[in-house]
């Protein structure tokens, strides 16, 4: 572990993802699976068309299948052969700054799952990005487990609950649709 983590302190997400996105995987998955099961029963989100942003090897897509999703899409350019080989479905190789710039644009869906990776978005890119996502789906989930990425108002989403179970922090997150005015859950 301490290796994996100098390693990823000195070349940077990118560059760590790069070159070992093929074999990642979560140390922490048992606690996501967790946390997200627990979130999914509280919150009840739609499941109908879920993308699983940043999807790594498919530790949410494994988890919301199970849970009785029909359909996960994958999205993240470094890790396609893990989630591959796990899921046994390709994921979309867009990365964050693609997706900023509108590379989504038309899509919908009915919930966003983004687990163990928002904080990795630059702060100055990050209001961007929540505005092209607040385009594609009117609920986000953000699974971390540090108190990051802070989504300030006026960021197009609003906060409608959070759990912290074993460590791990599941925020469930509603588009706002004008500023101080939030579209409700089904
Ligand atoms: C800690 S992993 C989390 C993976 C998975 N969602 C999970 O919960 O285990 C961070 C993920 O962010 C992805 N990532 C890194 N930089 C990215 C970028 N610029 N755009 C999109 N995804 C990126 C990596 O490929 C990796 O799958």
């Amino acid at each position: 572990m301490e290796a994996i983590r100098k390693a990823y302190e000195r070349l940077g997400p990118d560059e760590f993802y790069r070159q070992h996105g093929a074999t990642y995987r979560n140390p922490h998955e048992a606690s996501l699976r967790q946390a997200l099961a627990q979130a999914v029963h509280a919150w009840q989100p739609d499941l109908a068309q879920v993308l699983d942003l940043a999807c790594g090897s498919g530790e949410v897509t494994l988890l919301l299948r199970e849970l009785g999703s029909p359909a996960v899409t994958g999205i993240d350019p470094y890790t396609g052969a893990a989630y591959q080989e796990r899921t046994g479905q390709a994921a979309r190789p867009l990365s964050f700054e693609q997706i900023a710039a509108g590379a989504l644009a038309g899509e919908q869906y009915s919930l966003i799952v983004c687990s163990f990776a928002l904080h990795l978005v630059a702060l100055s890119r990050l209001p961007l990005l929540l505005y092209h996502l607040a385009q594609l789906a009117p609920h986000l989930l953000i699974v971390t487990p540090h108190k990051r990425p802070h989504i300030a108002p006026g960021w197009h989403w609003a906060l409608h609950g959070e759990l912290l179970i074993e460590r791990v922090r599941v925020r469930l997150y509603a588009r706002a649709t004008s500023p101080g005015e939030f579209q409700g859950l089904v």
